[in-house]
C-alpha cells in the first residue's frame, strides 16, 4: 500500500455493504442506509488522524487514569453535490464540526473538473480538514478541491480526503500532486471506463443517493 493511502478492513460485514451499494438492483432507500453506514466508518477512521493530547483524569471509583483529549480545530469540507451526503456523519462523529462547501461538477463529455463556488470557514488555514467526496475517479475534482484549501492556506499533511471507491488513476493523480496529504477509502476498485466511471464501481453515486 502506498504512503498516506488508508484502506478499511474488507471484512465480511463491510463487503456486505458494499455489494449492496455496487448492485444495480439496490432501490433508493437500501443505498441510502447502506452508504451511510460506510461512510460512518469512514469518517470514524479519518478522526484517529487527528491530534491528541494526553489527559490524567479521576473516575468515580477514585482511580486516575491516563487518557486522552481532543485538540486541534477541525473542519469538513464537502464537494457538492455527492460529499454532501457525507456530511451527517462528520457531525454526528464530531460535536461543533464547521462544514465548508465547494462546488465542483465534472464536465460530462471531458470529465474535466468544473470549479462554480466555495465557501468556507474565515479560519480555516488553523484547522484540519476532512475532505468529503464518495468517488475518487481521475482524481480531477479532488486536486481541485486541495488547490482552492492550499490557496486558502491550509497546510497539505493537514488535509484528510475521505472517499467510499477510490481507483488507483486517482490514487496516484492525487498522491502525486499532494504527497503529504492523506485518504481514506473503503474500496480500491480496478480502473476507470472510457468515461471515466469506476469499474466496477456502483455507477454515478450523486444520482443513486439524491436521485437522478
Ligand atoms: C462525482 C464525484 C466526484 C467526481 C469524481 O461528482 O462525486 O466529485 O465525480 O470524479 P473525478 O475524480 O474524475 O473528478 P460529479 O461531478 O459527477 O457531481 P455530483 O456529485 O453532482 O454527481
Ligand atoms: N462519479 C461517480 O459518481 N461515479 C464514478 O464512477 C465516477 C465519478
Amino acid at each position: 500500500m502506498q504512503k498516506n493511502i488508508y484502506e478499511l478492513e474488507q471484512t465480511d460485514q463491510f463487503t456486505a455493504l458494499y455489494t449492496i451499494i455496487r448492485d444495480e438492483t439496490t432501490k433508493r432507500d437500501d443505498f441510502i442506509f447502506c452508504a451511510d453506514r460506510i461512510i460512518r466508518m469512514l469518517v470514524e477512521k479519518a478522526t484517529e488522524f487527528l491530534p491528541t493530547k494526553t489527559k490524567q483524569i479521576k473516575t468515580h471509583t477514585g482511580c486516575s487514569f491516563n487518557g486522552k483529549e481532543f485538540i486541534g480545530k477541525i473542519c469538513a469540507v464537502s464537494i457538492v453535490r455527492s460529499g454532501e451526503a457525507m456530511e451527517k456523519a462528520a457531525r454526528d462523529i464530531c460535536q461543533k464540526i464547521r462544514i465548508g462547501k465547494i462546488l465542483i461538477q465534472r464536465n460530462e463529455e471531458t470529465a474535466k473538473p468544473i470549479h462554480f463556488y466555495s465557501k468556507l470557514p474565515e479560519d480555516i488555514a488553523e484547522r484540519f480538514v476532512l475532505l468529503l467526496d464518495p468517488m475518487l475517479a481521475t482524481g480531477g475534482s479532488a486536486c481541485k478541491a486541495v488547490e482552492i484549501l492550499k490557496e486558502k492556506g491550509v497546510k497539505e499533511e493537514k488535509i484528510i480526503f475521505v472517499n467510499l471507491i477510490s481507483c488507483p488513476e486517482g490514487i496516484n493523480a492525487f498522491t502525486k500532486k499532494f504527497p503529504q496529504a492523506k485518504i481514506i477509502t473503503g474500496a480500491i476498485d480496478k480502473g476507470l471506463d472510457s468515461k471515466a466511471y469506476i469499474l466496477p464501481g456502483l455507477g454515478d453515486f450523486g444520482d443513486r443517493y439524491f436521485g437522478a
